[in-house]
């Protein structure tokens, strides 16, 4: 997956275990300004040595093991992050991908970056990091798929397989080289993952609580003097946060939640999956009334809202718990 990837291009720096692939076509279109499909698939593994055993029985190409660190942005219309590694060169990776288990689509453009360091710095200046996924991630190659046979810092091991379409496929064939490896390597439906690396980590309460605190160092609450922010996570993974903007005629200012709802609205986004709320001078600052009205509109009576500060306790309760007998419309 494009969440996940590296360049093949980089494949010849990496060890071989077995055989030497030629120097045939990479995997991945070359980096550029078209965007590029795959189809890709995760699953969690819990026997990595015996799915590493089941690949090579197959004949897949070793290509060794790579160290990944992807940062990625806030605020970036789909996804963006840049991905160092060791070995291979660095890439700023923008991609867009259905969030569904099983095999999908994703799609992506690749920039090479000469000086990851300083393009970290700069776009972490202006947009924000939302999260770094640091992995192992040991590669093989199966009759053109990827294989990723990952250890994953904070998650744990997992097995992922890509093809990668060429320019004009129906994708047929590269949904049937996926689903044919994954019979082979015995990965059942429930093992299934729908989400990437990153969402995993933010699915975590304490990195929907950090995203929380840095929006409430923002907050404008000159009369009240009470900062609060406020992160929704959406099912695509995105994170929106918001502070609270208080003024100088006082019923015109409004909670965190309100400015964090507004944004998730104004990026095109219509569900949220996860809220967290921090105050700078309560423990735990519960959504007033009306805001618990305004998340009832965009989540479910299930969705979890994290009250508390990062590295502090935590008290979590669903929406449904907090906003009983919800207010909706008749039909
Ligand atoms: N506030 C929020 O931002 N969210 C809440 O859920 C509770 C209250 C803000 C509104 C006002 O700017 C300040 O806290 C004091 O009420």
């Amino acid at each position: 997956m494009v969440d996940d990837d590296e360049s093949l291009r980089h494949a010849g720096t990496l060890t071989r275990k077995r055989s030497a692939r030629p120097s045939g076509p990479t995997l991945y279109a070359r980096p550029g300004l078209a965007a590029s499909r795959n189809i890709e698939f995760k699953a969690r593994d819990p026997q990595p040595a015996r799915t590493l055993e089941l690949a090579l029985g197959l004949g897949a190409e070793d290509c060794g093991e790579i160290a990944q660190r992807d940062t990625y942005f806030s605020r970036a219309r789909g996804r963006l992050k840049l991905r160092e590694q060791q070995p291979g060169d660095a890439e700023l990776i923008q991609y867009r991908r259905a969030d569904m288990p099983g095999a999908r689509e994703s799609e992506y453009r690749r920039v090479p970056v000469a000086d990851a360091p300083a393009l970290r710095d700069a776009l972490d200046a202006a947009l924000g990091t939302l999260v770094v996924v640091e992995k192992r991630r040991r590669l093989l190659l199966h009759e053109d798929v990827r294989i990723h046979i990952d250890e994953v810092e904070g998650l744990g091991s997992f097995l992922e397989l890509e093809a990668v379409a060429a320019q004009a496929s129906d994708l047929s064939a590269e949904h049937d080289k996926v689903g044919r490896l994954r019979e082979e390597l015995e990965i059942g439906d429930d093992a299934l993952v729908s989400q990437s690396y990153s969402e995993l980590l933010l699915g975590t309460p304490e990195l929907l609580l950090r995203a929380a605190e840095g929006a409430m160092r923002n907050a404008h609450a000159p009369y009240s003097n009470f900062k609060v922010g406020a992160a929704l996570r959406t099912p695509s993974g995105a994170v929106y946060t918001g502070a609270n903007v208080e003024n100088a005629s006082y019923p015109q200012g409004q909670c965190a939640e309100t400015s964090a709802i507004g944004a998730l609205v104004t990026a095109g986004e219509t569900e949220i999956a996860a809220v967290a709320v921090v105050a700078e001078k309560m423990d735990f600052c519960p959504p007033c009334g009306g805001c618990r009205q305004r998340l009832s509109e965009f989540a479910g009576p299930d969705t979890p809202v994290h009250l508390g500060r990062p590295g502090g306790e935590r008290k979590t309760f669903t929406l449904a718990e907090l906003f009983p007998l919800s207010f909706e419309l008749a039909p």
